[in-house]
């Protein structure tokens, strides 16, 4: 590890080469920090833009250990890294990984974090833990028919969660996923009002800040668009049983929690241990945003109030189309980040757009009418 003195000297590492380790490493850059980015292809969107890359798996022991040699400290942009897998590379070496591994290791497997919500008294829906076809039977009965499956370990953006709401749905769910049942938790499939979400900073020294709540709108369970700021009677208590959460476990970074608007209640769906997509919007929206905010954290830098700096905001997603080179045909009059990503696919994310004004509606109707046809 380097011997330094001033955080300006400080290299940060980055696990991953994709857009949010992107965002990461361009904020960091304007702040004058050095970042060091670990990931497979040098034309990956954080790679092309880092002071340093190093080729390499984020699944590798090996280039892990490359990287921690070359950092100050180590952060990540997927909590999809297994954290054993972490806590061996990191044996015998100073440098410092956060979030921590026991948060991560807790926050990783949808089964643990349901159980530390439950432990916690925070409000979230029922699961069951299945291991046999008997047990998914019975789960369906319990549910009355309409459930959802989500993949322990490594589901996003819908991919990895199961919709089932009859009986033909659950016997190909049961085929496609034959002995691998314990891989997955079951949830009620409920009908909620809306989608929102809620981010939280907790810096090394302990000081928390949070964004203004968001709502989200999700096209086949992956986020299409946020808008926001908005309010519900139940965030203040939610917001300070999170807090209590997030001190009691010591938690550092920025930390994402998609919630279910159920009416009178807030219920949390899930917690990501990273910057998050409906946390874009802080990049024009706020005097800090999300990821200056997780810099500052893992660095124990004093975190600014946050100051909403428009009356209404909107974010859309850029998700791709089609094969053809992501490339844009026409220019927004929002702010545009792209992620330069050298493939396209459908449903990927290649960038997004935000917009602040006045008025919720009228920039909603001016997000989606640009977007159309936007992409190449
Ligand atoms: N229990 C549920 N009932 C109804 N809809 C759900 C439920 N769980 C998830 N969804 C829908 O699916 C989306 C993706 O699920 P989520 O648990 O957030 O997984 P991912 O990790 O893929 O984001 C959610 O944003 C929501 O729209
Ligand atoms: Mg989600």
């Amino acid at each position: 590890m380097p011997q330094t003195t001033s955080i300006y000297k400080k290299s940060i590492g980055i696990l991953g080469g994709g857009q949010l380790a992107r965002m990461l490493v361009l904020k960091a850059r304007q702040m004058g920090l050095h970042t060091i980015v670990l990931s497979e292809k040098i034309s990956d969107p954080a790679a092309r833009v880092s002071n340093r890359w190093v080729k390499g798996k984020i699944s590798s022991v090996k280039d892990i250990k490359k990287l921690l040699k070359l950092s100050d400290v180590v952060t990540f942009e997927s909590e999809f890294i297994p954290a054993e897998l972490l806590q061996k590379s990191t044996k015998g070496k100073r440098t410092k990984i956060y979030p921590n591994l026991v948060c991560l290791g807790r926050l990783q497997d949808r089964l643990h974090q349901k159980e530390l919500l439950f432990d916690n008294d925070l409000p979230t829906l029922g699961h069951v833990k299945v291991n046999s076809k008997e047990e998914i039977e019975l789960a369906y009965q319990a549910f009355n028919h309409r459930m959802v499956f989500k993949k322990r370990m490594g589901g996003y953006d819908g991919y990895g969660t199961f919709v089932i709401r009859n009986q033909s749905e659950l016997n190909s769910f049961k085929t496609h996923f034959k002995g691998q049942e314990s891989q997955f938790i079951i949830e009620p499939l409920i009908q909620f009002k809306s989608e929102k979400s809620l981010i939280f900073a907790r810096s090394a020294t302990g000081q928390i800040v949070s964004l203004p709540m968001i709502q989200s709108v999700q096209t086949n369970n992956q986020c299409d668009y946020v808008i926001g700021p908005v309010k519900h009677p139940a965030e203040a208590k939610l917001r300070r049983q999170i807090t209590e959460l997030l001190n009691k476990i010591n938690y550092v970074g920025v930390i994402a929690f998609e919630l279910f608007d159920m009416g009178q209640e807030l219920v949390i769906n899930e917690i990501a241990p990273r910057v998050h997509n409906t946390g874009h919007f802080s990049q024009d929206a706020l005097n800090a945003d999300q990821f200056e905010l997780h810099l500052r954290c893992i660095l124990g830098l004093k975190l600014p109030e946050i100051e909403t700096l428009h009356k209404a905001f909107v974010m859309v997603n850029l998700l791709g189309q089609s094969t053809r080179n992501p490339l844009i045909k026409k220019f927004p009059t929002g702010e545009l980040h792209w992620y330069e990503k050298t493939e396209n696919r459908s449903r990927r994310k290649m960038g997004h757009i935000n917009y602040v004004g006045r008025n919720k509606k009228d920039l909603l109707k001016r997000a989606l009418t640009e977007r159309k046809g936007i992409l190449l």
